[in-house]
């Protein structure tokens, strides 16, 4: 069984002497397929050689903060970004101390202190120090700060006391984290294909028809998907906005590219997401020379853009679609009934057009329409709502494959 298979965990270790436990967790996990980087910090390697670990793991194991050459390889930031999941075990009484206070004189605190991924700690010490107010109130203020805690089990200790502070057994802590990866991964091996941003219509060679859209949600649900497990594949239009990390990007320009990019992976993509503000309407011919100012007046013939969203709902071999639905007015009453037209799984509706939302801005709100539900997302930056939305999506897509 490869359940975490490529799954890229970072394990710190702290001095306990059940450190000597984290080597047989190293095996337990690589057994699974993980990809396992080991961090200790100088106390750690009086209980267990760095060696022990770095046989284990297959990665030389890191111990420095101030190691020119190590850093030099990934350094302490990279490291922190590289990590999908940062579990400290055993966590010490003093490491979680200095987690809790955000101390960062060795490599492994300041790592956490740099990193913005998914922290777990599994407790490991003498059950009086466990008990103590100053460590119960750390733990306290790490579980708020969103941090897991794991454990710790009760039972016979090495110093020969009986109580609560053991480590988790290797095993216990390896379902913990498949589980973990299970609720934060809801998409996990699923493709998903988004459009985002607007589109340019030629009316000649420097002139353009285009619109409002910053690009912005699309991006940040592109982000989200891939946070969430699935190899996300975005076709955009131009926008100055960076790749996010493990996005497959493909830059287009017009409807018609979005078109035929967009359709030449839909029948191989689990989930379509179309943020894109696609024009309706390009101009009918394009003037291959810059138009003239010679005339009074000037009228430009338009004709209608096809509808990408539309045309991957009435695939054969649809995937699961969503649609998006920008309005200035009676916004739920036309999203529903676009939802229906278009046949979609789900329809986001915002509203457009007022200041602090929307196109142009960092933030939004959404109401997400399926059939027979609904679910408003308040407003909130729209890496947030991303987010929100994907989880959504990942429930959503669930339900309807059972
Ligand atoms: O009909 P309307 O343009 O308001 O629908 C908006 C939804 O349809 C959005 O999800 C948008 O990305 C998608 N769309 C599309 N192709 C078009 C027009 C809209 O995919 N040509």
């Amino acid at each position: 069984m490869q359940t975490l298979t490529q799954r890229r965990i970072l394990l710190g270790i702290t001095g306990g002497i059940a450190a000597y436990k984290s080597a047989d967790l190293v095996r337990r996990l690589k057994e699974w397929g993980a990809d396992v980087q080991v961090v200790m910090t100088p106390a750690a390697t009086q209980f267990v050689t760095p060696l022990t670990y770095q046989a284990l793991s297959g990665r030389v194991v890191r111990l420095d903060l101030l190691d020119a050459n190590a850093e030099a390889g990934m350094g302490h930031i990279e490291l922190a970004r590289w990590a999908e999941l940062v579990l400290i075990a055993p966590a010490s009484a003093n490491f979680i101390a200095r987690l809790a206070h955000g101390l960062a004189n060795d490599l492994l605190s300041a790592l956490c202190l740099a990193s913005d991924r998914p922290l777990a700690i599994a407790p490991a010490m003498n059950q009086q120090m466990w008990l103590n107010p100053a460590t119960q109130a750390n733990c306290q203020t790490l579980r708020q700060r969103g941090v897991w805690q794991w454990g710790p089990g009760s039972g016979e200790q090495a110093c020969g006391e009986v109580g609560e502070g053991r480590m988790l057994e290797p095993l216990q802590l390896r379902e913990l984290i498949v589980d973990f990866f299970t609720q934060a991964c809801p998409l996990a091996g699923l493709r998903v294909l988004i459009s985002a941003g607007p589109t340019r219509e030629a009316i000649d060679p420097v002139r353009f028809i285009s619109n409002r859209s910053s690009g912005q949600m699309g991006f940040a649900i592109a982000t989200a998907a891939a946070a969430a497990g699935a190899q996300v594949c975005m076709v955009s239009g131009p926008v100055p906005l960076a790749t996010p990390a493990g996005v497959e990007r493909i830059d287009v320009e017009s409807a018609l590219q979005m078109y035929e990019a967009v359709l030449q992976r839909a029948a191989h993509t689990d989930i379509f997401i179309a943020t894109a503000a696609v024009a309706d309407y390009r101009a009918a011919t394009a003037s291959p020379q810059k138009i003239k100012k010679t005339q009074e007046t000037f009228t430009l013939a338009l004709e209608r853009n096809p509808d990408i969203l539309a045309t991957v709902a009435a695939l054969e071999n649809r995937p699961f679609t969503v649609g998006f639905a920008a309005e200035t007015e009676r916004v739920l009453e036309y999203a529903d009934d676009k939802r229906r037209r278009k046949n979609l799984d789900m329809i986001a509706a915002n509203q457009v057009g007022a200041p602090d939302r929307g196109f142009e801005s960092s933030n939004n709100a959404l109401h997400v329409l399926w059939e027979g539900g609904e679910q408003a997302l308040p407003l909130a930056d729209k890496i947030t709502l991303g987010r929100q939305l994907v989880a959504l999506i990942a429930q959503r897509y669930r339900a309807r494959q059972y």
